[in-house]
């Protein structure tokens, strides 16, 4: 709550609909968003146009997208008492986005890893959208005048330059928009593959062992656990040259909010096995409600239509307020 106004701060986070978010997304992202939706005037969404900067097949990135639409309902955030939105539905984005282009320069776009990370990945298509792809981030933010972001670490870059476009626009026409802040959570800020835990959780990483997926059934959560590569010292304890378990720990931590000294406490004199089994019981645990409320409303169409169409109507009513101010 802002003190001075008594007007609850706003804050904004969207995810791309490409592929099943992960136990990534959920740490790093989704878990603060529910948190902070009783407290904030908290907007929340698809980022479907960023996710066009790789091919998509239209089908898919349809049915993706009211697949994540369903997974944000049943993570508990409520259409009504918050803003859950489709980034397409609301044309203001675009708009503000090509305004915004125009106020970044070449070579600070250019500096972005995931920019460069992505041009490797998808050599045979490095179009201009992926290279702008942070300036409609940047407008996705600063177009609702947010305070907050709930992100992972790995989307901090962008983040700064969003707030870079947006002190460099003040100061050149006195207050368009407010500056927003980061909000990274301090465990399950950045997951790591189970595979090879020196890269990100990622959903496009084409060894399915490597990420947790939300919807997958808790035998295969279990599964992808036990198999998680780790060391042979066979002691658990967060440390240097340790990234499968130092991971292990981090994704512990951020399902039973125990720290760091309480796990090594609880797992002193026992193997990586016990510890695995207790990973996996505590994820499997931390995503059983949501899994019981996403089987119920993804059968409900109509229910997510409906709650879209609300949701895109609330925000293209605020968008449009910064909007014309710009
Ligand atoms: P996306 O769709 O890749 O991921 C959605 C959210 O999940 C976080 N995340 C992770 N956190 C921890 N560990 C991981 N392994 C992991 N993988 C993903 C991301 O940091 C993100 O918070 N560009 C954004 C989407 C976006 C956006 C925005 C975000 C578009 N407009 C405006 C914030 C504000 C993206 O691709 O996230």
């Amino acid at each position: 709550m802002d003190s001075e106004t008594n007007k609850k701060q706003i804050v904004l986070s969207l995810v791309q609909p490409t592929g099943t978010p992960t136990l990534g997304n959920y740490l790093g992202a989704f878990k603060n968003w529910a948190k902070m939706a009783e407290d904030y005037d908290c907007l929340f969404g698809a980022a479907d146009l960023h996710s066009i900067t790789v091919r998509t097949e239209p089908k898919d990135l349809k049915s993706r997208t009211i697949e994540i639409y369903a997974i944000l309902l049943a993570l508990g955030l409520s259409p009504e008492k918050n803003t859950i939105f489709v980034q397409s539905q609301v044309p203001q984005h675009s708009q503000l986005a090509w305004i915004l282009n125009c106020y970044t320069q070449f070579g600070e776009a250019a500096r972005m890893t995931q920019f460069k990370d992505k041009a490797k990945k998808y050599a045979d298509n490095v179009n201009v959208g992926l290279f702008s792809y942070p300036t409609l981030m940047a407008a996705d933010i600063l177009i609702y005048q947010s305070d907050f972001v709930p992100v992972g670490e790995d989307q901090k870059q962008h983040l700064e330059l969003a707030r870079d476009i947006a002190t460099r626009m003040n100061h050149f026409y006195g207050n368009l928009f407010t500056v927003p802040a980061p909000f990274i959570g301090k465990a399950g800020a950045k997951v790591m593959s189970l595979q090879d835990p020196t890269k990100k959780m990622s959903k496009s990483d084409p060894n399915t062992k490597s990420f947790i997926s939300m919807l997958d059934s808790p035998d295969v959560m279990v599964k992808k656990i036990k198999s998680a590569v780790t060391d042979s010292e066979g002691r658990v304890y967060y440390g240097e040259n340790k990234p499968g378990i130092n991971n292990l720990m981090s994704i512990y931590s951020a399902c039973t909010s125990k720290s760091y000294e309480e796990i090594e406490q609880e797992f002193e004199g026992k193997g990586y096995g016990d510890f695995k089994a207790a990973v996996a019981e505590a994820v499997v645990e931390e995503l059983k409600p949501f899994r019981a409320e996403f089987d119920r409303i993804i059968n409900d169409r109509q229910y997510i239509l409906s709650s879209m169409a609300l949701g895109a109507e609330k925000a293209a009513a605020r968008a449009e307020r910064t909007l014309s101010k710009v």
